[in-house]
């Protein structure tokens, strides 16, 4: 499949935005309440960062992460309490996946062209019916340019941080709220000043500030959208 065409009939809502802005958990819940399909882009490439690690290949080897974008297998599976569980190369990987070690691997190799190519056709065949909501970062602008609902989330790096704090602690790891937030503001300047596919809001996307509002507040905005 090499382009979106086929399924343009089929409805899709890109969510991008930086991290931290809740993308992921209001993706999730929205495509849980609309029955849609979900495409978590980031584990992609998170994934590909994370089997590079375990190959032991150097991030300054782009020919070597090229092929290991097109070489990674990566599967999505909802376990019993309803979390996404994400294995790579068939080893499940959800845990490892979330660390800021794979996340600065994942944005290091994401400023790649030709990984970005490699993982655009597996990302568009995920538009499936009877719809799907797709977060990541270039879903509206590169991905899914013809999606009829798109939503740019943000939120303040200092809420970021305290959002990425809480959920450290929450998971028992001991973190410092200035590092992560300016790990956070390192990630938005490299993410949004690579020359490929660099992290901005769709012309056509509604942009959501979420700084100071809960999560049913977003998900029922972005419901509106698609179901006014
Ligand atoms: O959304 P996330 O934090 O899981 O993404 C990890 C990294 O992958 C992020 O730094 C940027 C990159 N990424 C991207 O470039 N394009 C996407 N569609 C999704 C993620």
């Amino acid at each position: 499949m090499n382009s979106a065409a086929p399924h343009t009939s089929i409805p899709v809502l890109t969510i991008d935005g930086p991290s931290g802005s809740g993308k992921g958990t209001i993706s999730r819940l929205v495509s849980q309440q609309l029955g849609w399909h979900y495409l978590d882009s980031g584990a992609l490439y998170r994934a590909v960062g994370v089997a590079a690690g375990w190959a032991d290949l150097d991030l300054a080897d782009p020919a070597a992460l090229v092929r290991c974008a097109f070489d990674t297998k990566v599967g999505f599976r909802d376990d019993p309490s309803g979390e996404l569980r994400v294995l790579v190369n068939g080893v499940d990987a959800t845990d490892e996946l979330r660390t800021e070690t794979a996340g600065a691997a994942a944005s290091a190799i994401a400023a790649i062209p030709e990984v970005r190519s490699a993982l655009k056709d597996r990302q568009r065949a995920f538009r499936q019916a009877p719809g799907l909501v797709a977060d990541g970062r270039d879903m509206g602008t590169v991905i899914f340019p013809d999606a009829p609902f798109k939503v740019f989330l943000t939120a303040s790096a200092e809420e970021r941080a305290e959002r990425r704090y809480k959920q450290l602690k929450d998971k028992g790891v001991s973190v410092n709220l200035d590092g992560l937030l300016r790990e956070i503001l390192a990630r938005d300047a490299r993410d949004a000043s690579r020359a490929v596919a660099p992290l901005r809001p769709a012309d056509d996307a509604v942009r959501i500030d979420t700084t100071g509002l809960g999560i049913d507040a977003v998900v029922e905005r972005v419901l509106q959208l698609v179901t006014p």
